[in-house]
């Protein structure tokens, strides 16, 4: 039987826009929806999605060359409930372990239940028996139960893209239960790493109280890059006017409190007042891209991390120099190329990150670079010859740095040819072939060693 994928992702592949009064269709970037993209390209299928674009109303349903787009449109109120409140309130905090943070609303989970039905719905009516319906992420956990109830007897994937928390905290979230029931119902589940593929059994066993088949279902499968989307084998470095010789630290975030960027702040605060010497010697280049702006954390964390900023500069910095470069917006792949390829160290430190594709990006992209990353970013398990730091350690964290400075061509070079190695060993490529192999029903269990 020739099977078609039918992809469900919240992001969508491209936006439609207004800008300056023109139309603009935007190709959305990040990991999951450039894996997608690719299959799509290459064998065809229905992608069903959220449309979220100004203009998306008009694009419903958008038959491209290869394949077609089939638009979910929500209503203001199902946006703040769905997406603000039980996704991005509820579901975001509690996976990265922010207690605090974790608001639970039954409105919010209300309108959440609504749109995955609709996302159900969208399915259904684009849905044919030979399909393997592949569906993706947190914001849609509800959605191969409602399936299953509809009748639907299709071969589901659920591919979950952020840590799942111990059993113990997971039980903290009302209606676990619900979530866990619905997941559960699919054929086939990956996780990023060992560690989130185990929480996610042992939450099924004290839920359920037995594993039934749940462990031939889930595997633990780390989602590549394309590696020829990130190859800079034409990219010049800046010129080395741009930071008049210093040493380059990089790093690019979204705005999120998961990946802790204030510490960062802190941590180049320790390493200038723990080693002077270093003092004009270095600059560190932070880019950081909005983000879920509708929530009011995110805006409350955005001035607290601006004033940080501000203060180590002011407290630091000479009329020559700044120790850190802070651009808010969101850059273009050519730019974001020629920052990888001009610095020295990639500072990747998230608090608890599912996995962290910008880690596998540099190491791809990188000709000299030190990859430092936080042993809670998911990725680290992949990349072993990183320097791992524990990233609420600000002393050990910029003690690496220096390190990291100091490393010698040799070492650098080891390390990088390891890393790179293992990138381009298990790409996007590899990932998507090691999940199809699983959706034919073959039953090996593998990990990306
Ligand atoms: C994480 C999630 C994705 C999500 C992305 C961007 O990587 O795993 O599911 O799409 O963040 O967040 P956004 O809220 O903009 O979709």
């Amino acid at each position: 039987m020739n099977v078609s994928y039918l992809i469900v992702t919240s992001r969508s592949p491209i936006s439609h826009e207004k800008v300056n009064g023109k139309h603009v269709a935007r190709e959305n970037i990040g990991g999951v929806v450039t894996a997608m993209r690719r299959i799509m390209q290459n064998e065809g299928g229905t992608w069903v999605c959220w449309g979220d674009g100004r203009l998306d109303g008009d694009y419903q349903h958008e038959k491209l060359e290869t394949y077609s787009i089939e638009r979910v449109l929500l209503s203001k109120y199902e946006k703040i409930g769905f997406y603000d409140d039980f996704s991005n309130g509820t579901l975001w905090p509690l996976f990265h372990y922010f207690r605090e943070r974790i608001k639970f609303t039954v409105t919010g989970f209300s309108a959440y239940y609504e749109v995955n039905r609709k996302f159900a719905k969208a399915i259904m009516e684009n849905l044919d028996e030979k399909m393997i319906i592949w569906i993706h992420d947190y914001q849609l956990s509800l959605v191969p139960g409602i399936l299953r109830e509809a009748g639907v007897k299709n071969r589901i994937i659920f591919t979950w893209h952020i840590p799942w928390v111990a059993s113990e905290f997971f039980a903290t979230l009302p209606r676990s239960d619900e979530i866990m029931a619905s997941i559960a119902r699919s054929d086939v589940i990956t996780f990023h790493n060992d560690t989130y593929a185990e929480n996610f059994i042992s939450s099924y066993r004290s839920i359920k109280g037995g594993y039934g088949d749940i462990r031939r279902k889930v595997h633990s499968i780390s989602l590549g890059i394309d590696t020829s989307y990130y190859s800079t084998d034409n990219v010049r470095p800046l010129g080395g006017h741009s930071f008049n010789g210093r040493k380059v630290i990089f790093s690019i975030d979204r705005l999120d409190y998961t990946k802790g960027l204030t510490k960062k702040v802190l941590t180049i605060e320790r390493l200038l007042r723990m080693h002077p010497e270093y003092s004009e010697k270095f600059v560190f280049l932070m880019i950081v891209t909005p983000s879920r702006t509708g929530v009011q954390e995110y805006l409350t964390m955005k001035r607290e991390l601006e004033m940080t900023i501000g203060r180590v500069n002011g407290e630091y910095g000479s009329l020559n120099w700044y120790p850190i470069i802070y651009i808010y917006r969101k850059i273009s792949q050519k730019t974001l190329l020629s920052y990888y390829v001009s610095a020295d160290v990639a500072l990747i430190t998230p608090l608890f990150d599912g996995l962290n594709l910008v880690s596998k990006e540099f190491v791809n992209a990188t000709k000299k670079g030190v990859l430092i990353i936080s042993k809670f970013a998911g990725a680290s398990a992949d990349l072993k010859e990183a320097l791992i730091v524990n990233p609420n350690d600000l002393e050990g964290t910029a003690e690496t740095i220096v390190r990291a400075f100091k490393m010698g061509h040799d070492e650098k070079m080891a390390r990088l040819n390891k890393l790179k190695q293992n990138v381009q060993n298990h790409d996007i490529n590899w990932w998507v072939n090691e999940i199809k192999n699983f959706s034919d029903g073959s039953q090996r269990s593998t990990t990306n060693g």
